[in-house]
């Protein structure tokens, strides 16, 4: 897998890397997942972000379709939903995933939730092993797992996700999980990097994009790639979707970086509840 020129990517465990910025279509209808990954693509993107509970996987793969990049160049992620656990239900939502984006192998395949209650995530994790050793995804992993989950799937299969996809933003920088991460070589994947939005008033992020001369948004999403975590913002709006990638021609210096890392707070979460699904 490439990345362009200008773009940094992240090497995952097992030697793939993943372009450490891409393109989240959470929240969009098919159409619009398809324009708006049909935009991102021409902006330079390469790796994009959906899942079949987001009910846009068709739009994604007609937008592939579109786009003259060669298949090989691209990463597509994709998420098991909570209601397909268990190994031969894993197997059957991969495929009918798959058949949706109309592609014939998955980059990046991710358990969406631990969901604990259900008791079969180790199993899915079995079926999503399967598959990866069947040459149908090149990368297995999770989203939204804490480390005892994490641990589980390892202590239970030997094989640790490549990557933990899970809420990240300046208000909440999960610095423990992240540090459980770098001590099992798990990849840090943010959804809402930007806070859904709600930190680009933030005092502190303007005064950033102040003396850089960039957006609140590129000073959060600096920070994301000066952090080593990969971000997947979501825009639908074409000028912020290319704004938000050209972030390549400047780093934040150290005392930004802390300045920024003092925004974290215990109660930062945006997104569901933990508790919801975790
Ligand atoms: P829109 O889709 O209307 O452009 P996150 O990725 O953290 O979930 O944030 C997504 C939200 O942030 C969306 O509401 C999106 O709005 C908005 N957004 C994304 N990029 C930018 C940007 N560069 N400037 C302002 N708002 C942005």
């Amino acid at each position: 897998m490439k990345t362009t020129s200008a773009q940094p990517g992240i090497t995952l465990a097992g030697g793939i890397v993943l372009p450490q910025l891409g393109f989240g279509v959470w929240k969009m209808a098919d159409a619009d997942a398809r324009s708006a990954a049909g935009i991102a693509f021409d902006a330079g993107y390469r790796l994009v972000d959906t899942a079949a509970i987001y009910g846009n996987e068709i739009g994604v793969g007609q937008a592939i379709r579109d786009a003259p990049i060669a298949r090989a160049d691209l990463c597509i992620t994709t998420k098991l939903w909570n209601e397909d656990h268990g190994y031969e239900k894993t197997i059957a939502a991969f495929e009918a995933s798959l058949a949706r984006l109309g592609l014939d192998y998955l980059d990046l395949y991710l358990i969406h939730w631990p969901v604990p209650e259900n008791g079969d995530y180790v199993d899915a994790w079995r079926a999503m092993i399967s598959l990866k050793d069947a040459g149908k995804v090149r990368v297995i992993g999770v989203s939204n797992f804490h480390p005892a989950q994490l641990e589980r799937l390892i202590g239970e299969t030997g094989v640790a996700p490549a990557l933990n996809q899970v809420e990240l933003h300046p208000r909440f920088q999960q610095i423990a999980l992240r540090e459980f991460h770098v001590r099992h070589g798990i990849a840090t994947q943010a959804w809402s990097p930007l806070g859904r939005g709600t930190l680009l008033a933030d005092p502190t992020i303007a005064a950033l994009a102040r003396k850089y001369g960039k957006s609140p948004a590129q000073i959060i999403l600096r920070w994301h790639l000066d952090s080593g975590i990969i971000a997947i913002p979501k825009s639908a709006t074409p000028a912020r979707i290319a704004q938000n990638l050209d972030v390549f021609d400047f780093c934040l210096d150290g005392e930004d970086i802390l300045r920024i890392g003092a925004l974290d707070c215990a109660d930062g979460r945006i997104g569901i509840v933990a508790s919801a699904f975790a």
